[in-house]
């Protein structure tokens, strides 16, 4: 029997999103796509989401805005993107004759900002959904600002659902003091799934220079380190909502991403590994598929929340 790795992304969205599996890029790390499509045949995933787009194009934070540590990165590129304008007319015509679906990250600095970029998006061939990003940690006013709380989480969703028909998911942020009541209030703001987790805050010091390593201080952590961390988050709150949970955080591996599904998420990202093995997120699938093979499992949805009960 052939295997089933589809995903129902946005149960309850008309026509809703199916993905042929549960390997997606995360966004930030696989810029639009098209970069990777020379290295193997990204056709093959689940879905892509490209880098966070705002109105207007952005250069991003000064540099230094990389920095590898023991066992992650720390970045504070601020956003550096093309503007939602340029996405629409270089990048979405190519997405649109692509078998993969493309999902486009949001980032505002207002709820009006995020309203707006929805309203562009709907109704663009080539998009396939929206991911909006409260919860990015490198950007002085908005992004995480919104995802900390959950009235401010609900407010932007509910712009963003009224804004648009495409599927919405939501990414949170793992800086804040309650993440499952900031998914519980978009989940009833209209969101049609969630993604979690984006970087933890972190810094660096140069001891030499006797300064942080990040000319803007502080940045995102990403990678293993934050494996842990994303997935009991992911755990709560897959146990919190009834809405498809994506997981994201540290995997390097299609053993990380069975974790995160075992845990309760229904499809997974993969994020900073794509820096040190380009290919990482179909090697993800590849051994996804050998898992499921070895141990005689014919539907992913089998397997999506066993450790839970
Ligand atoms: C260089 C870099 C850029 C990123 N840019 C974005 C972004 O634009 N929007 C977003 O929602 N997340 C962004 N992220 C966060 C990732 O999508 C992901 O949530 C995070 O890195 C955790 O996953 P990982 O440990 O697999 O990398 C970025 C991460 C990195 C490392």
């Amino acid at each position: 029997m052939p295997l089933d790795l589809s995903v129902p992304l946005a149960p309850k969205h008309q026509p809703g999103l199916l993905l042929a599996n549960p390997v997606m890029t995360a966004s930030g790390t696989f810029g639009y796509g098209t970069e990777y499509s020379q290295v193997f045949d990204i056709q093959k995933l689940g879905a892509i989401v490209c880098k966070g787009t705002t109105l207007d194009p952005r250069e991003g934070n000064p540099q230094p805005r990389l920095y590898e540590t023991a066992s992650g990165i720390l970045n504070s590129i601020g956003l550096q993107n093309i503007g939602v304008k340029a996405l629409i007319s270089e990048k979405a015509p190519l997405w649109a004759s692509w078998q993969v679906p493309v999902i486009v990250n949001i980032a505002g600095e207002t709820v009006d900002d995020y309203a707006r970029l929805a309203g562009e998006l709907d109704g663009i061939a080539g998009i396939s959904g929206i991911e909006v990003n409260i919860s990015c940690p490198n950007i002085k006013s908005g992004g995480a600002s919104f995802g900390a709380r959950p009235q401010p989480a609900a407010e932007v969703t509910t712009a963003v659902r009224a804004a648009t028909s495409l599927p919405v998911l939501v990414k949170l942020t793992p800086n804040t003091g309650d993440i499952v009541r900031v998914a519980i209030a978009v989940a009833e703001a209209g969101a049609d799934a969630i993604s979690l987790i984006n970087s933890l805050e972190g810094m660096a010091v140069d001891i030499a220079r006797r300064r942080p390593v990040l000319d803007n201080i502080t940045g995102g952590l990403s990678g293993p380190a934050i494996k842990p961390l994303a997935l009991s988050m992911v755990y709560e709150v897959a146990g919190a909502v009834t809405l498809p949970v994506v997981g994201c955080g540290g995997i390097t591996s299609a053993s990380d991403a069975i974790e995160f599904i075992m845990a309760g998420a229904s499809a997974v990202q993969v994020g900073s590994a794509t820096f040190s093995n380009p290919r990482a997120s179909l090697d993800v699938l590849e051994g996804i598929k050998k898992f499921m093979e070895k141990e005689g499992i014919n539907k992913l949805s089998d397997i999506i929340g066993v450790a839970r009960r």
